[in-house]
């Protein structure tokens, strides 16, 4: 049987990480690989459930009550849907994992690092991504996007400033070891390419 992948790609809204989770999907089936496109807060019954009470703009959502809402739907989802597709054989592509905690959670809300760490490890029994790609978002294109922003969301409708935060997070986070920092300032074709290469040399050491 195939050996399973898990890969996650994170960054701030807007950075392209949904279009690339679909070119990437289609990619992997056209090589014969089963794939799961799965998102945070989200991916199973509860945790749908649960990213409705986040993003309902009448929610009113102190920041630790945030985290633990994050972090227990990220258990269910780790539990019941990435960890048996990976079990299977399969690819999963997370749109968001951990790291968002970290960057929204943690560089947002300004809660201690350390404690999101110790959550987060928690709420994936210590699973890790064999690739995790950030979008590093330069200031100009992160501009450029506002005006997509919907604002219907609780979490579109934080302040500038907030998402600004989030924004040099991401930055930061896409220097880390073990990151795939990707330019989300390039066009979708040459993002993608990058993907691809990198996925491309995990595929031929999981054979
Ligand atoms: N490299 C790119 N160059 C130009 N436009 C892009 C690029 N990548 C994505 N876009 C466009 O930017 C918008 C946001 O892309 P996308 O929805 O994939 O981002 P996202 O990171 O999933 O956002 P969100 O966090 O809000 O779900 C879309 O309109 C998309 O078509
Ligand atoms: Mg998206």
């Amino acid at each position: 049987m195939k050996k399973g992948l898990f890969i996650v790609l994170e960054g701030p809204d807007r950075s392209g990480k949904s279009t690339q989770a679909g070119l990437l999907k289609t990619w992997l089936e056209s090589l014969g690989r089963e794939v799961v496109v799965t998102r945070e807060p989200g991916g199973t019954y509860l945790s749908e459930k649960i990213r409705e009470i986040l993003l309902d703009p009448k929610s009113e959502i102190e920041p630790m009550t945030e985290l633990f809402l994050y972090e227990t739907s990220r258990i269910k989802h780790t539990l019941e849907k990435i960890m048996p597709a990976l079990k299977a054989g399969k690819v999963v592509i997370s749109d968001r994992y951990t790291l968002s905690t970290v960057a929204y959670q943690g560089y947002g809300r300004g809660l201690d690092l350390k404690t999101v760490d110790t959550l987060n490890r928690i709420a994936t029994l210590d699973l890790k991504p064999d690739l995790l790609v950030v979008f590093d978002m330069p200031d100009r294109i992160f501009a450029d996007r506002e005006h997509l922003r919907a604002g219907r969301d609780r979490m579109e409708r934080q302040s500038d400033a907030f998402r600004r935060r989030v924004n040099r997070a991401y930055k930061l986070l896409a220097k880390k070891p073990g990151v795939t920092r990707v330019d989300a300032g390039r066009t979708i074709e040459e993002i993608q390419a990058d993907i691809r290469s990198r996925a491309a040399r995990l595929l031929k050491r999981a054979r």
